[in-house]
């Protein structure tokens, strides 16, 4: 018997969007494990989401009927594809491709005037994001604005829950990637021309991948790039911009970033929640949940979480690395974290190099980007620049 009465909270509520990390702090206090109507249950205690990571019997990710690879799958299945995708990311490939990220932050700031206002998100972040993407899958600098406003309406669409306006969408995703499979079969494409070449000679089950699968493969690549890398270079920078003390640190010792930045965005969380479902009944945090119920995971909540960290809100280079859960644990952690971290640090290394400091700009306040989004819509910020 699933212990639902009421609502515990409402997710969509007017306060929860303005301020995310405020609201969930709010609910692992007083409500660690919470029901609502939208999300059904919601785990914001650091101890109940690495039980549920680590116990995928109980906990299916095949929350939808909708091909997700491999997000959406279970073992067997999933450790089949995640076999398949892994290698995209290894040390190798992240070696000769960072480059390419470093070209491209660098020829962004290069267009920002010296001594100026930026608005971070639209000038930088994301331009940098959708940049960064097609770089990686050989697709060319005519998809930046589409793959930008797909970004935008299939946010907006699971904001809403509008499941038409999601199907359309999902729609239009396959058939940009269709026409980019298209483009490389006229012309012969070979394994090793690019990313996408790659993908349409790789083989699940003794044939090659549909057009269904690769088209999961690069919208899960894809959400992961544009909504969470540049949200995290939005928090990353904000952060140094108000904590005066962290960007003299880091500037003057440029070879702590890379803890830093996952640091950083463990204080603040670039992506807010993923999903699982219940198998059989089970009680967690003393609520009874029964088979079948949905499970949502609040990663922002999870590492804010004084039980496992001690003053979460201080950035502490010292803190146990294993225990941040920034790119997830267990057999669905976030294959693209090798990118990820990569492509980060590269801005972050380029922005010090481009400018003496950044701060925030006080009679333009940032914005908070709203659920399922996480950091800011927009981030209006000075940079003093060296020029
Ligand atoms: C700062 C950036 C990123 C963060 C914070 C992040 C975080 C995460 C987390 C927490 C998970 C686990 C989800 C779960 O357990 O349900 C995950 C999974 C995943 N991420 Fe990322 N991610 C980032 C960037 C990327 C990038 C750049 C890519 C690919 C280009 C990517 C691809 C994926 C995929 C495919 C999965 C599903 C893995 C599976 O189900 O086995 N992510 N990510």
């Amino acid at each position: 018997m699933t212990d639902k009465l009421r609502s515990d909270w409402d997710p969509r509520s007017e306060g929860v969007l303005r301020n995310q990390r405020a609201a969930y702090d709010e609910m692992r206090e007083h409500c660690p494990v919470a029901y609502s109507d939208i999300m059904q249950w919601s785990l914001f205690r650091h101890r109940d989401i690495t039980r549920v990571l680590h116990d995928e019997d109980t906990f299916s990710s095949v929350v939808s009927q909708h091909l997700s690879i491999p997000n959406g799958m279970d073992p067997p299945e999933h450790k089949v594809y995640r076999h398949l995708i892994e290698p995209y990311f290894a040390p190798a490939r992240m070696d000769a491709f960072e480059p390419s990220c470093r070209e491209i932050i660098i020829e962004l700031l290069d267009q920002v005037p010296a001594q100026s206002d930026v608005e971070l998100m639209a000038d930088i972040a994301q331009p940098y994001a959708v940049r960064v993407q097609c770089a990686f899958l050989g697709w060319p600098s005519s998809l930046y604005d589409p793959l930008v406003q797909w970004a935008h309406k299939n946010t907006e669409a699971t904001r809403t829950g509008d499941r038409q306006a999601m199907s359309e969408i999902a729609r239009e995703f396959e058939a940009l990637v269709v026409d980019m499979l298209e483009v490389r079969r006229q012309d012969g494409a070979k394994p090793g021309d690019d990313i996408t070449a790659d993908l349409m000679y790789e083989k699940v089950w003794g044939r090659p991948l549909s057009h269904k699968e690769i088209t999961s493969i690069l919208r899960n690549w894809t959400v992961g790039e544009i909504g969470t890398i540049s949200a995290a270079i939005g928090i990353l920078v904000h952060y140094l911009a108000k904590h005066i003390e962290v960007q003299k640190r880091l500037r003057e010792q440029p070879s702590l970033l890379p803890g830093a930045i996952d640091e950083i965005l463990r204080i603040h969380g670039p992506l807010v929640a993923n999903r699982r479902i219940t198998t059989c009944p089970v009680e967690i945090g003393g609520r009874k949940i029964s088979a079948g119920e949905r499970i949502s995971l609040n990663w922002i909540s999870a590492n804010r979480d004084g039980d496992v960290f001690d003053s979460p809100n201080s950035f502490r280079l010292d803190r146990d690395p294993t225990e941040n859960l920034l790119y997830g644990a267990g057999i669905h952690v976030c294959p693209g974290a090798p990118l990820a971290r990569m492509e980060l640090l590269a801005v972050m290394e380029a922005l010090f190099e481009h400018t003496e400091w950044i701060e925030a700009v006080a009679e333009k306040p940032a914005i908070n980007a709203v659920y399922p989004a996480s950091g800011f819509s927009s981030l209006p910020l000075r940079f003093t620049t060296t020029q």
